[in-house]
């Protein structure tokens, strides 16, 4: 994703936060997004395990912003456990390219404890031509763990299970939008590179020679029916926000309370004061 992708993407989201609101950003990454939206008058709070994406997030920042201009904070937590956050505080939850990682009950659970009244919940995704050379590679590598007893699930799909739930538990869901659409240019033999580096596929982890296997029978698949799998094939991609708005009753859960006002000094949304410094 280009600036100009992460730059889209965080105006969309500005859109929907109130004056003084906060946004939090679940896997905040090295900050492709958030970044752009610590320029935007809101108050962003990044949260990520990856203590080393966060560094290289923190050194992406200009110098600390005015109060008038917002806050940015980023946070090294597991979004498995319980969010360093607040009750009620939070006016939007972003999470862009990771949802379809996280535990659902447990991700539906924070966002009902952290979030406002009418706070957004948005989804970010991006989607590949059907016939992206990812695209066929991916196919195909669902029908191979499939054939070896495992049910892939897309993250596509399991974001849309995730919202599904949301609304059939009261929250309304807001209209799809493609943000940015851009050209990319890979090759077979990159894509199957990047995913020699990751430990899941098909949103399951798998151990590391039953990976091995799953790639070489790709590769072999992948010589037949694309050939040469150096050759670079262009291809659109498209950055698609979704999501869900709570209701004006929603309370949040592990209080019951009414949540404090919008306008929190800097830090009263953190419970913890493990930041990195920004
Ligand atoms: C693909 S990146 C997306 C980064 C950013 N949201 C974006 O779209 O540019 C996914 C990020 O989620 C983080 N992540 C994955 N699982 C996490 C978890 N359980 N808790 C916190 N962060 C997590 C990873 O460390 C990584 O930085």
């Amino acid at each position: 994703m280009g600036p100009e992708v992460g730059g889209a993407v965080a105006r969309a989201v500005a859109e929907r936060v109130p004056p003084g609101g906060v946004v939090l950003e679940i896997g905040a990454g090295t900050g492709e997004i958030g970044r752009h939206l610590a320029d935007l008058p809101v108050r962003y709070l990044g949260l990520d395990d990856a203590r080393a994406m966060l560094e290289v997030f923190a050194s992406k920042l200009g110098p600390a912003p005015g109060p008038a201009e917002g806050s940015v904070q980023l946070v090294q937590a597991d979004a498995e456990r319980r969010w360093p956050v607040r009750d009620g505080s939070v006016a939007v939850v972003l999470a862009s390219r990771v949802a379809h990682l996280l535990e659902p009950g447990h991700l539906v659970q924070e966002l009902h404890r952290v979030c406002r009244p009418e706070a957004s919940f948005l989804v970010g995704r991006v989607r590949r031509d059907a016939e992206s050379v990812k695209s066929r590679l991916r196919r195909q590598r669902e029908r191979i763990l499939r054939a070896r007893g495992v049910a892939p699930e897309g993250g596509a799909e399991a974001t849309r299970r995730l919202l599904e739930g949301m609304v059939a538990a009261g929250a309304t869901e807001l209209e799809g939008r493609e943000v940015a659409a851009w050209t990319v240019r890979s090759s077979a033999e990159e894509v199957l590179i990047g995913w020699e580096a990751v430990t899941a596929m098909g949103g399951t982890e798998l151990a590391a020679p039953t990976r091995a296997e799953v790639l070489d029978e790709l590769r072999e698949w992948a010589l037949h029916h694309i050939g040469d799998l150096g050759q670079p094939f262009d291809s659109t991609e498209h950055y698609t926000l979704a999501g869900v708005r709570l209701g004006a009753h929603h309370r949040p859960a592990a209080t019951g309370g009414t949540p404090e006002p919008v306008a929190l000094p800097a830090d009263a949304y953190l419970e913890s004061r493990w930041t990195i410094p920004c």
